[in-house]
């Protein structure tokens, strides 16, 4: 699949690559109402990453239900929304409203968002707010809730048995990594917002030994993400016990990188005289 914020509504893709092809598409960071996102620069590359600071900008989901959905319902895919709010209430009407739209069989929960109600903590840093949401959304959300957990923790594994817990179908992680950037030159933070979500082939490691950790603590499906940047990364997430896997920041340096990432998959299966993916979910010797 591909990451949230990282491919547009997917269609941006379409003259690069035959999006039947992929598993599914997470369209952008959609909330309750229309946000302007933060102010540029908000986007710095790093070594092997970028840092982005982009702030869920997008139209609101009444705006994606009227103007977008009529364009992407057809494709040929998974179409899952990344659902994102600033309160618990804001989620849950977002994820009413997407529950009513017959294309879309998922959803994926930002839970790294600011709760404003409380300071601006992430819902996903502690136990109890991630639990509060997923709870709530999911009394209101009737198909495929996937949660997708914040790394800025001390136990990743502990706040994906509290979303188990409140009814999550499935965990997807990582988001960015809290980082920044600074330009020494003008004594100035290189985004706006002087910190930023860092991404790409730099986080692999840690988002790899999450998987692991989360993949040995749920019975749910995991869903591995950040830095996958070829197949060989994403074999990886699959022995860590991933059973499916996004790609984000690579899309950015290579916009085929989907398809290539899924034969290359099929050509080390080959290899090894697999017979199906789901033989290596998991299958790390230790
Ligand atoms: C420009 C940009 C925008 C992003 N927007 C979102 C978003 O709206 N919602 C979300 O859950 N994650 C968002 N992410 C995080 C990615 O989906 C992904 O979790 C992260 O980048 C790690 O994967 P990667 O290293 O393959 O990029 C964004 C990442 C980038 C780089």
């Amino acid at each position: 699949m591909t990451a949230s914020g990282t491919f547009g509504y997917g269609l941006e893709f379409a003259d690069f690559i035959d999006l039947k092809q992929i598993g599914g598409i997470i369209v952008k960071g959609t909330t309750l109402n229309h946000r302007e996102g933060n102010p540029y620069p908000r986007m710095a590359e790093t070594p092997s990453g970028m840092l982005n600071a982009v702030g869920l900008q997008n139209k609101g989901v009444d705006y994606f239900v009227e103007n977008i959905y009529p364009k992407i319902k057809d494709i040929q895919t998974n179409i899952i929304v990344n659902v994102s709010g600033s309160d618990i209430d804001s989620y849950v009407k977002t994820a009413e409203i997407i529950n009513e739209l017959d294309c879309i069989p998922a959803i994926e929960l930002n839970i790294s968002c600011p709760n404003v109600k409380q300071g601006g903590m992430a819902f996903g840093v502690t136990t109890q707010g991630a639990y509060d949401v997923v709870n709530a959304v999911r009394k209101a959300y009737k198909k495929t809730l996937i949660v997708k957990l914040s790394p800025n923790v001390t136990s990743i594994a502990d706040i994906a048995c509290a979303v188990e817990d409140a009814g999550a179908d499935s965990v997807s992680l990582i988001n960015t990594l809290l980082g920044m950037a600074i330009d020494a030159e003008r004594r100035k933070p290189v985004l706006s917002t002087i910190t930023g979500g860092l991404s790409g082939a730099a986080v692999k490691p840690i988002a790899l030994r999450m998987v692991w950790q989360v993949a040995k603590a749920v019975k749910i499906p995991v869903i591995g993400l950040g830095g996958i940047m070829n197949a060989r990364d994403a074999v990886e997430f699959l022995l860590a016990g991933a059973s499916a896997i996004q790609i984000g920041t690579a899309n950015f340096i290579d916009p085929t990188i989907t398809v290539k990432v899924v034969e290359g998959i099929n050509d080390y299966l080959e290899r090894h005289h697999i017979d199906s993916v789901t033989d290596i979910i998991g299958a790390l010797e230790c």
